[in-house]
């Protein structure tokens, strides 16, 4: 059997249908897995990935899912039940960022951001966790970022955010690990993706300068972490861990 193989598998991915989660979907399609598409607001691009792996034949179905929100989360967790069965692999993907002075943040904006990237990780999480134990098989892969490590201005909540994803990475890993489940994170350096448009070309030309790689990530170039993790071999022994694509930035 090939080391990375997902045939027979099942994988959760939530913020699936853009950027980096869909990227992930791709790869776990492409290793045989069958995979249920968390998506949230774009009808129209989700319409026409939906269009586009259909005509492929892959493997997947989709299910709109707001992270926030307690009852959509509870939706998702019967829609992959009623789709999947059961379900070996949930990547949490979704996240938001957001750039605001500490001194101009608002507890709105502090509690939304924690609402999508930390409590959203918790919420669908639990809808896997102890169905993973039972079944003494699990791999949860929380997408991070390099920044809950080295942080950067006016980012506060979102480095915030990531850094408890990254807690809550390896606090889990305890309890799961000795039921087969392993917890693990990736934490990405900036990779091109809708995150990174609204940036203006002087903000890439100086990020651009100090990364050893001298340029952002592709969205390919970090799914194969995803693929290691998710990997029934590859992924067994990685306990706890964030791993980190990241051109360089933060050298861990
Ligand atoms: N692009 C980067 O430079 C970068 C770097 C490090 C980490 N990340 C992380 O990677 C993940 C994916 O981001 P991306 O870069 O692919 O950008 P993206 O904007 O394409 O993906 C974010 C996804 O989250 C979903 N989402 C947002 N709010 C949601 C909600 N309330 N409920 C459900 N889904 C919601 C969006 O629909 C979207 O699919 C995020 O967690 C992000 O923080 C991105």
């Amino acid at each position: 059997m090939e080391s990375f193989s997902l045939e027979g598998r099942t994988a959760v991915v939530t913020g699936g249908n853009t950027g980096i989660g869909r990227s992930i979907v791709e790869i776990f399609v492409a290793h045989g897995a069958k995979v249920l598409i968390s998506h949230f607001r774009d009808e129209a691009g989700t319409a026409q990935y939906a269009d586009a792996l259909a005509q492929r034949g892959a493997n997947v179905a989709f299910v709109e899912c707001d992270v926030t929100d307690e009852h959509s989360v509870a939706r998702l967790g019967d829609e992959a039940r009623r789709h999947l069965n059961a379900i070996d692999i949930l990547v949490n993907g979704a996240g938001i960022c957001g750039e605001v002075p500490f001194g101009e943040m608002t507890i709105a904006q502090w509690d939304q951001m924690m609402a999508v990237n930390l409590r959203g990780a918790f919420l669908v999480t639990r809808q896997f966790f102890d169905g993973m134990k039972a079944r003494k098989y699990g791999r949860i892969i929380n997408i991070a970022s390099q920044l809950a490590y080295k942080g950067t201005v006016d980012s506060a909540h979102y480095c915030a955010s990531k850094a408890g994803l990254v807690g809550f990475t390896r606090a889990l890993s305890y309890e799961g690990a000795p039921f087969g489940v392993t917890v693990n994170a990736i934490a990405p350096g900036p990779v091109e993706t809708a995150m990174l448009a609204g940036f203006t070309d002087e903000w890439r030309a100086m990020k651009f300068a100090q990364l050893p790689a001298r340029r952002f990530g592709h969205v390919d170039e970090i799914a194969p972490t995803a693929l290691l993790l998710a990997s029934e071999t590859g992924g067994a022994y990685f306990i706890g861990q964030t791993l980190s694509p990241n051109g360089g930035d933060v050298m861990l």
